[in-house]
C-alpha cells in the first residue's frame, strides 16, 4: 500500500500485471516442456525471492555486493561531482541500499533531486521508498513496478542531467545481445550531459566464483528453488521443491556462471492452462540463470556496441569488480 506515503513526493506506477502472468505462462511452456530447459531469471524476484537475494548479498561467499559497496563508498563523491545529476534513474533498484551512498552525496549537493526506481518487485519498491523519503527530505521518488524495458519506455521526461544506474552486475543476467539491446534502449533516451553508472562483476578464479553461487549457508540454493514456488503460486503448477537440487558452475570458455535446478528423480509436472506435461528424467537440468563475468576488454566492447564510451573506471586492488561511468557517444 502506498497510501501512507506523501503524494507530493512519491508516485508509483504498476506496469501491466495482466501481461506479466501471460508472459510467465508462455515462458514456462516454451522453457520447460522440451529440453534444453530454462527459465528467465526475472521470475526469481517475488517477495520471498527478493528477500532471499538480500540474504545472499550478506553471505561471506557472495563478495559481489560488499565489493561494489566499498567502491561506491570510496568513489561516490567523485561520481556525483562528475555527473551532478538532478535525476537518478535506477534499473533493478531493489532495496536501494547501495544507491543510498550516492543519494546522500547528491542531496548534500542539491536541495532537491528525483530518484526514479524500476524494479519487478512492488513490495520492495514501497519499502525502500518509505525509508528513503524519511531519510532524505529533499528527495522525490517515482517508482515503476515492472520489467526494465517496460520501465525505460514508461519514463516521463526526467529533469536533466540524468544519472542512469545499473548496479550489482545485474546486466550479467542477460545474454550479450539482450544486454546490448537494454543498454542501447537507455542510450536512446540519454541527452548530452547524462551519464550511466554500471556495476559489473569481473572474471576471476573459478573457485571464488563457484563459491559465491554455492554459498555455505545454502541461501543461493533456497533462492534458486524458490522460483518453483513462484510457478506453483502464479500458475498453479505442482512442483515439489524436494525433488530438485541447486547447482551452479562456472563455464570458463563462456565467462559465465550457470545456475541450474537438477531433478533428483524422474517426475511429471502439470502446468494448468498448458496442455503438455513437463516430463523430467532424474539428473535433467533446468537452466535458471546465467551470470556473465567481464574483463576490461569485454566491458569496452559492450560499451562501444551499445553507443557508450567510458568516462571513468573504478576497481579494487584485486580487480574483482568494475564500477564504470559512461556517457553516450551521440
Ligand atoms: C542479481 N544478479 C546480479 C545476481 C548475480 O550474481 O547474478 C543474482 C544471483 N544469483 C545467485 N546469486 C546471486
Amino acid at each position: 500500500m502506498a497510501s501512507d506515503l506523501p503524494s507530493d513526493r512519491f508516485r508509483i506506477k504498476t506496469l501491466s500485471c495482466q501481461d506479466m502472468l501471460e508472459t510467465l505462462r508462455r515462458d514456462a511452456r516454451e522453457g520447460l516442456v522440451q529440453a534444453p530447459r530454462s527459465l528467465p531469471p526475472k521470475y526469481f524476484y517475488d517477495e520471498t525471492g527478493s528477500r532471499l537475494f538480500n540474504e545472499i548479498c550478506k553471505t561471506r561467499d557472495y563478495y559481489v555486493t560488499r565489493t561494489e559497496r566499498e567502491l561506491l563508498e570510496q568513489h561516490a563523491d567523485e561520481i556525483i561531482a562528475m555527473t551532478r545529476p538532478r535525476t537518478c534513474v535506477e534499473l533493478g533498484a531493489g532495496t536501494s541500499v547501495k544507491t543510498e551512498i550516492l543519494l546522500s552525496r547528491l542531496t548534500a549537493l542539491r536541495d532537491t533531486a528525483t530518484y526514479v526506481t524500476i524494479d519487478v518487485c512492488e513490495e520492495v519498491l514501497l519499502e525502500s521508498a518509505r525509508r528513503l523519503l524519511r531519510d532524505f527530505p529533499g528527495l522525490a521518488i517515482e517508482s515503476l513496478a515492472g520489467e526494465y524495458l517496460a520501465g525505460i519506455d514508461a519514463l516521463r521526461e526526467p529533469e536533466k542531467p540524468v544519472l542512469y544506474i545499473f548496479l550489482g552486475s545485474s546486466l550479467g543476467n542477460f545474454s550479450e545481445p539482450d544486454s546490448i539491446e537494454l543498454l542501447s534502449r537507455v542510450v536512446r533516451r540519454m541527452a548530452p550531459g547524462d551519464s550511466f553508472l554500471l556495476g559489473l562483476d569481473r572474471v576471476k578464479d573459478k573457485d571464488v566464483l563457484e563459491r559465491a553461487y554455492n554459498d555455505e549457508q545454502g541461501v543461493t540454493a533456497q533462492f534458486n528453488l524458490n522460483v518453483l514456488n513462484v510457478l506453483n503460486a502464479q500458475l498453479g503448477a505442482d512442483f515439489r521443491l524436494q525433488a530438485f537440487s541447486h547447482r551452479a558452475v562456472y563455464r570458463e570458455a563462456m565467462e559465465q556462471i550457470e545456475m541450474h535446478l537438477v531433478a533428483r528423480i524422474s517426475q511429471v509436472i502439470a502446468l494448468p492452462g498448458i496442455d503438455e506435461m513437463i516430463r523430467l528424467h532424474a539428473g535433467e537440468h533446468i537452466l535458471t540463470e546465467i551470470s556473465r563475468k567481464y574483463t576490461r576488454s569485454s566491458i569496452q566492447r559492450l560499451l562501444s556496441r551499445s553507443g557508450l564510451c567510458e568516462q571513468a573506471h573504478f576497481e579494487p586492488e584485486n580487480g574483482y569488480f568494475s564500477l564504470v561511468l559512461a556517457k553516450p557517444v551521440h
